[in-house]
Formats: C-alpha cells, sequence, structure tokens
C-alpha cells in the first residue's frame, strides 16, 4: 500500500456496510423522477449494539476515535407503524447497518414477528456470535421461504476471529447448524483478508458440507485507514472501487456518470435512532452530519413519510457528476 498518497485521504472515507444490494429490489432502472419516495426494498439498522470489534466497522472507528460508543435500538412499535401508516407492507427488508449487528436488538424476536405480520421479506446479516440455540430456534419460527440469513464468517476455525474479533466459532458453528436444520435460506459471506485468502476453496467446501446454500466471496474495499494494512489481502482480491475512491479524492480529473440509488427507490436506509437516509453511506458516523438527513432528521416516529426541501434537493443533486455529494461519487458513479 502506498502511504504516501493514502495519508491524504484518510479520515474521509467510506463505505462501512457493505452498501445497497443492486440486484435486490425492482429490476432496471425506475424514473429518477421518483427520487426516493417510493421504497422498493430497505435497509434496516435494528441496533448499534455488537459483541465484536471488526477493527474496519464503523462503531469500532467510531469508539477509537471519541472513546466512547452510541448504543440505541430501534423502537419496533415505531417502525411497524411506520410501514403501516404509508401503506409499505411487502417489502424487501435488509437487517443490517453499519453500526451493529441485528441479533443484538433487544427485542430482535419481537421485531422479526411485527415484521413478518407485514408481509415482508427479511435478509438477516449476522456474525452470529454469543447468542443460543433457543435463541436461533426462535429467529427460525419467525422466518419462511422468502427470507434469509447471511452468515458473516472471515475464514476457518484458525482465522475468523483474527478480524472478526471476539467471535467464537463454537457459537457460530451451532447458529449454523440450527438454522440450516430447520430449512431456512443461508448464505456464508467470506470477506478475504490476509490471513484467510488461502481458505477460500476449503471454506467453501465446509460450506456446502454444513448445508449453506450459497458462498459469496466478498471483496472489500475499505483499506484507506492504515490500521487494517495488516488485514490487506492481493491485489486481486480487492475490491476495485478501492481504486476509485482513490483517485477521487485525491483530486485526479476523475469523471464518472451518477447512478443514484436512492433514485431508483432501493434500500433506503432507517438508522437503529429511526432515522431515515438515502442509503446507508449517507448515514455513516463520518458522513451523516455534512448534509440534510443529518442534519434535520426524518424520523420513523413522525409517521408520514415525506421528503422536505432541502432533502428532496440533496437527491436532485445526486444526478449529475458536477453537483453530486463526495459520498455519492464515491458510491454510485460509473467510470
Ligand atoms: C456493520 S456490519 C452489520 C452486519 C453484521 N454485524 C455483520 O458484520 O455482518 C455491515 C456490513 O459490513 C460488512 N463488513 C464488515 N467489515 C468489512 C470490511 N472490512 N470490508 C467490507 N465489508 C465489511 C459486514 O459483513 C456487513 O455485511
Ligand atoms: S460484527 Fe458487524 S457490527 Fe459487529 S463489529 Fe463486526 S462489522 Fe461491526
Ligand atoms: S447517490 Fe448518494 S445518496 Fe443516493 S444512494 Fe448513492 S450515495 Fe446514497
Amino acid at each position: 500500500m502506498v502511504h504516501s498518497r493514502l495519508c491524504r485521504i484518510k479520515n474521509v472515507i467510506i463505505n462501512w456496510c457493505g452498501g445497497p444490494i443492486r440486484s435486490w429490489g425492482t429490476k432496471g432502472k425506475s424514473p429518477l423522477n421518483i427520487q426516493m419516495l417510493n421504497p422498493t426494498s430497505w435497509h434496516i439498522e435494528p441496533t448499534s449494539r455488537c459483541t465484536l470489534e471488526c477493527p474496519g466497522c464503523d462503531r469500532t472507528w467510531y469508539r477509537n476515535t471519541f472513546s466512547k460508543q452510541i448504543i440505541q435500538d430501534i423502537d419496533v412499535t415505531a417502525l411497524t407503524n411506520f410501514f403501516s401508516v404509508n401503506n409499505f407492507l411487502g417489502s424487501q427488508i435488509r437487517l443490517c447497518g453499519n453500526n451493529g449487528d441485528p441479533i443484538y436488538h433487544p427485542k430482535f424476536i419481537s421485531l422479526l414477528e411485527s415484521l413478518k405480520s407485514q408481509n415482508h421479506s427479511v435478509r438477516i446479516h449476522t456474525n452470529a456470535s454469543a447468542k443460543t440455540e433457543k435463541f436461533w430456534q426462535q429467529v427460525c419460527d419467525c422466518l419462511d421461504h422468502k427470507d434469509q440469513i447471511v452468515f458473516a464468517i472471515d475464514g476457518l476455525k484458525d482465522t475468523n476471529h483474527l478480524y472478526r474479533k471476539n467471535s467464537n466459532w463454537q457459537q457460530i458453528m451451532m447458529a449454523v447448524n440450527t438454522v440450516v436444520g430447520c430449512g431456512i435460506n443461508t448464505e456464508w459471506q467470506f470477506i478475504v483478508f490476509k490471513q484467510n485468502q488461502h481458505q477460500i476453496q476449503q471454506a467453501q467446501t465446509l460450506s456446502k458440507q454444513l448445508g449453506i446454500k450459497n458462498f459469496r466471496v466478498h471483496k472489500s474495499h475499505r483499506w484507506i485507514d492504515d490500521s487494517l494494512d495488516q488485514y490487506m489481502p492481493d491485489k486481486e482480491y480487492v475490491e476495485e472501487m478501492y481504486f476509485d475512491h482513490q483517485e477521487i479524492v485525491d483530486g485526479v480529473e476523475a469523471k464518472g456518470t451518477m447512478e443514484p440509488m436512492c433514485g431508483m427507490n432501493r434500500e433506503t436506509f432507517i438508522d437503529s435512532n429511526g432515522n431515515i437516509f438515502p442509503c446507508c453511506w449517507t448515514a455513516t458516523y463520518r458522513f451523516q452530519y455534512k448534509h440534510a438527513f443529518g442534519k434535520q432528521p426524518i424520523n420513523i416516529a413522525m409517521g408520514k413519510y415525506q421528503l422536505p426541501q432541502p432533502h428532496s434537493d440533496y437527491i436532485k443533486s445526486t444526478q449529475e457528476w458536477q453537483t453530486a455529494p463526495l459520498v455519492c461519487r464515491l458510491h454510485c458513479a460509473k467510470y
């Protein structure tokens, strides 16, 4: 990694959650004039709690930077009321977030029951540690064939904990066995790091043996922070976007064409405080106070979903490279 170059762009970036899933939601592009008003899918952060301390996570960054942790859990009643008042029923909902792991919401089972009673399909992203078999059984009891659990396991028994700090292999395997045993659709998400890049094939084999339906190799682009250097894999396992980010923030004459995800109404983000953002990227601790959605939050507790002028102006500004804010040029541009 070229440190002199990176020093200039540290503390600016970037995407802490996986980012909106482009293939999950409406097919093709919706007209941009709909602008975030007719969400077809949601990304919800149930809680900012977690038992792990992954070095590249926004919550870890925040704690290391400010020596404190923000703990908040989404209000289940306000959330279900919000969906009901606005008739957002039967949506695709990703339970993930920037700053926590969904399973540690103190009322996670109630949250699932409420969402399922509104006919939503849910995809739960989790590290799967520190929960009992009974808990996983209860989770399975809430889910049906439309739902999926994504297990974030970055390596094998001897390596997963090197990035997934505090994770417990035995508990993860118990969770996987329980969920697979219930017939729930599952995925193993394997983020490639230096310490596990030699284990991809072995992990895929184990994944099959465990009965996990899908094995997905995820190349990360979060390499801006020098403290992550020790985890960086070979270049072939680094997401291309990382190199684009370097150029944009470096001020290289990069020009892109904007393809704003929010204009397609996909994966509108609700954080664990109930605040609504156009996407998870704009909701990170580093970016959220730089724009209307962070400065004048629209909260699910308001019931009726409306976009005030400054917020819709923000969405409009994302459509052209010249006007798009940095976070948008980083994540929603094609080069
Ligand atoms: C804050 S986590 C929330 C969900 C859950 N706690 C988890 O870790 O899967 C948001 C997403 O970021 C992913 N993630 C964590 N560290 C990452 C990294 N260094 N690069 C890319 N994605 C990462 C997680 O796997 C998850 O999909
Ligand atoms: S498991 Fe997820 S929420 Fe928890 S520290 Fe790791 S990336 Fe962050
Ligand atoms: S254009 Fe900006 S606000 Fe819209 S989804 Fe992309 S990063 Fe988020």
